[in-house]
């Protein structure tokens, strides 16, 4: 039987492999990389770094593929996502299919946690239910871009007792979430906290969190978002491409 291991291996910094991910990385024979756009390079460079620095036996090997591109612009974001993982789902099947072998470990070196916007786990169980022959998988978690970023700014997700939300940047556009007081924010190529200037709110933003390229920027959104908004940009036209997420999180009376 083929094996796939789904492998979060944290988002950016080498030492968030956790000993479970060491262990599943020690178990493959062939690792599946799959980057895109501008980001491609540096994000194939760290995957093979965290392999030569955690395996003991040489011997594994890597498969690269193009990564099939999401059709942007288009007025049905959810739809577009669908489209791309049937394309990413061929790519992915065509690799197992081909390049590993009756007994042999897959592995995909997945960014962050496999179960935070990530649709490797939806692809890969799709491949499963339509493979002929059977595969069977395992998720190992790994540390979030969140995590990460909470921990760098040292600040909880909730405020005591409280609920919080983790969005993509998307729906944040559409307004503040009733009701909540926290919201984790991902996916933002649109400076979207710059809507949240004249409100009681402090942001806890991080780029390239974990990695030596890494930015914090905190204070009360209105103060500070032409800072994040500015250094964005010039970090995007510096290094071609950014990873950001940031923490939003509305000010109690007493605090404001
Ligand atoms: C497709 S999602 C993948 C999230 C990933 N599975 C995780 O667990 O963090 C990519 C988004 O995660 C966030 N992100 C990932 N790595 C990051 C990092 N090192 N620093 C800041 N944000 C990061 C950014 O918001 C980016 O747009």
């Amino acid at each position: 039987m083929k094996t796939l291991l789904i492998i979060g291996i944290g988002a950016g910094d080498p030492d968030f492999l956790t000993v479970q991910a060491i262990k599943a990385l020690n178990r493959v024979d062939v690792f599946f990389l799959m980057d895109k756009g501008a980001s491609k390079d540096s994000l194939i460079h760290l995957r093979k770094h965290i392999c030569e620095r955690f395996i003991e036996q040489p011997g594994y090997r890597f498969v690269e593929a193009e990564c099939p591109e999401r059709v942007r612009g288009v007025a049905d974001y959810r739809a577009s996502v669908v489209d791309l993982n049937q394309d990413k789902q061929r790519v992915f099947e065509q690799m197992v299919h081909h390049e590993l072998a009756e007994g042999e470990v897959g592995g995909f070196l997945v960014w962050g946690d496999p179960a935070l916007y990530d649709s490797t786990l939806r692809i890969v169980e799709d491949i499963v239910q339509a493979s002929p022959e059977p595969i069977t998988y395992e998720v190992i978690p790994g540390i979030t871009s969140l995590q990460a970023l909470a921990a760098r700014h040292k600040v909880c997700f909730n405020s005591i007792g409280q609920a919080f939300q983790v969005m993509p940047a998307r729906r944040l556009a559409e307004g503040f979430p009733e009701g909540l007081d926290s919201v984790l924010v991902m996916l933002d190529a649109r400076d979207t906290y710059c809507l949240f200037v004249d409100q009681e709110m402090d942001i806890y933003w991080g780029a390239y969190v974990g990695t030596a390229d890494e930015v914090l920027i905190a204070g009360k959104v209105g103060e500070v978002a032409e800072e994040i908004r500015s250094t964005r940009a010039e970090l995007r036209e510096r290094h071609g491409w950014i990873m950001d997420s940031y923490l939003l999180r509305r000010r109690s009376a007493d605090e404001a």
